[in-house]
């Protein structure tokens, strides 16, 4: 590892201080708080790795940037510079921005997806599959074997399992199925990148039957950066380049700014089909604003035109990665459960292997991001049952193979010092782990239980023998 490339590329220049309180304070909190750290209070966390999405902290430029926006409600200068940028690091023709990533993927599954369509994916995420549904669409995962094994080493867990495709293609006919759902990374198996030479086959598969491929690219320049330092002969290509070519095996996408982009909150949809970009620029107005707004300030379509170019910056990419590798390798040699290889965004600990005692169905990666947070004011995110939700046929809860919590890095915030605390609370939890309870669900929400479900906590074996 070249040092050079180690520290942060950048300097501080503002800080936000952190309040950290007591344990005694904190298990009160989140009691209060239904046992679901989606429902704290940011002030009453510590170290924030709930989520790296729009998280992030904004250069000088792209707050230079926010001075120069042009809020006028219609053709503002910010989104012709917003479009020009997808132009110049994407490539796709037509641009349609949206206030985030979901929006984005509402308006595509409207457009694409009629009631009784398949949409195969390479594993699904939460908001993207829900809009397939709500859509009328069955989504169907098409991602390798190798992505449902936390202890799995193989680098490209994001590829798509071409014969699981085909079988779909030869099952349900392509005509029945919308379009294939990409992602770049694969958030849900643990920030895992897919290879370029896998995407070539893919497209190859579905050119011959006419079957789009939509491209979710919230995290495309990780995914670049995993194929420069991993995929044979991409070594001396630069990040911008491999993610434009990404983007080239592709027919459009769904994008999250609110990541890889850097900015605090945006989307946007990208097309290549001109008949699709009428309609989609029809529709925006309904769901977000005007086509050349969607929901955005003009000051924040300038934020992200000025995020997407520094998202691609080879010192800004490899520091971020380089960092997340930080904390798993600090977990991996304490001899934590964390999913093999280290993902791009954040780590991710294989709850079902760190509370054995604690059945799927007392949700234990919920349980252990409330003993992360009792323990070292960390707040993480559940990525297991509770975020899989309910099967729409049967009722009944989908059990993920994956029951993690993720460690979500957000992008220039925390330093390494911040990063050997959290490894210190892990540690803590884990030698303390048989005495983490399980919980019940009390309260379910419809839609996206994980944001607002409330939990109490139930006595597990063998809690109870070592009371
Ligand atoms: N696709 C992926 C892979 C995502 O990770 C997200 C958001 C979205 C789409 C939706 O984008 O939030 O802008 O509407 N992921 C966040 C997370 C919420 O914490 O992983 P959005």
């Amino acid at each position: 590892m070249k040092k050079a490339t180690w520290a942060e590329p950048y300097k501080i220049k503002m800080v936000e201080p952190l309040r950290n309180i007591t344990r005694n304070e904190r298990e009160k909190l989140v009691k209060l708080a239904g046992y679901n750290t989606f429902q704290l209070k940011a002030e009453d966390v510590y170290i924030d790795l709930l989520t790296d999405s729009g998280t992030g902290a904004m250069s000088d430029r792209q707050w230079a940037g926010l001075m120069m926006g042009d809020e006028s409600y219609s053709g503002s200068r910010n989104f012709y510079r917003l479009e020009a940028a997808v132009h110049e690091y994407y490539g796709y023709k037509y641009v349609v921005p949206t206030h985030q990533g979901r929006g984005a993927e509402h308006l595509i599954s409207r457009l694409l997806i009629r009631p009784g369509m398949y949409v195969p994916g390479n594993m699904y995420f939460t908001s993207t599959r829900l809009h397939q549904e709500l859509a009328g669409g069955i989504f169907v995962d098409v991602i390798v074997d190798e992505a449902h094994d936390p202890d799995s080493g193989f680098p490209f867990k994001g590829n798509v399992d071409l014969q699981k495709l085909e079988n779909l293609i030869s099952k349900v006919g392509a005509a029945n199925i919308a379009y294939l759902s990409l992602a770049t990374t694969v958030n849900m198996a643990g920030g895992q990148p897919i290879s370029l030479e896998n995407l070539k086959q893919v497209r190859k598969l579905t050119q011959q039957h006419n079957i789009l491929i939509i491209h979710d690219m919230a995290r495309v320049a990780e995914n670049a950066y995993m194929i420069q330092q991993l995929e044979p002969g991409y070594a001396d290509k630069s990040i911008a380049a491999i993610t434009k070519e990404i983007c080239s095996l592709t027919d459009g996408a769904v994008m999250s700014g609110k990541k890889d982009a850097l900015v605090n909150i945006g989307g946007l949809l990208a097309i290549n089909d001109q008949g699709v970009y009428e309609e989609a620029k029809n529709l925006v107005i309904v769901y977000e604003g005007m086509h050349t707004y969607g929901g955005m300030a003009g000051r924040d379509m300038e934020a992200m035109a000025i995020g997407i170019a520094e998202s691609v910056d080879e010192d800004h990419i490899s520091f971020r990665v380089h960092q997340v590798h930080y904390l798993g390798n600090l977990l991996r040699d304490a001899g934590i459960p964390v999913v093999k290889p280290i993902g791009t965004h954040g780590v991710f600990i294989n709850a079902a292997a760190f509370l054995p005692h604690i059945p799927q169905i007392k949700f234990p990666a919920q349980a252990l991001t409330v003993a992360l947070y009792e323990a070292g004011g960390i707040r993480s995110v559940e990525r297991g049952i509770v975020s899989a939700g309910r099967n729409k046929e049967t009722g009944d809860h989908h059990y993920p193979s994956l029951e993690l919590v993720r460690l979500a890095i957000p992008r220039r915030v925390y330093t390494m010092s911040h990063l050997d605390v959290v490894a210190d609370a892990v540690v803590d939890v884990f030698e303390n782990r048989y005495r983490v309870p399980g919980l019940e669900m009390v309260f379910e929400p419809k839609y996206m239980r994980f944001f607002q479900a409330r939990f109490e906590q139930v006595v597990c074996e063998p809690q109870s023998i070592l009371e």
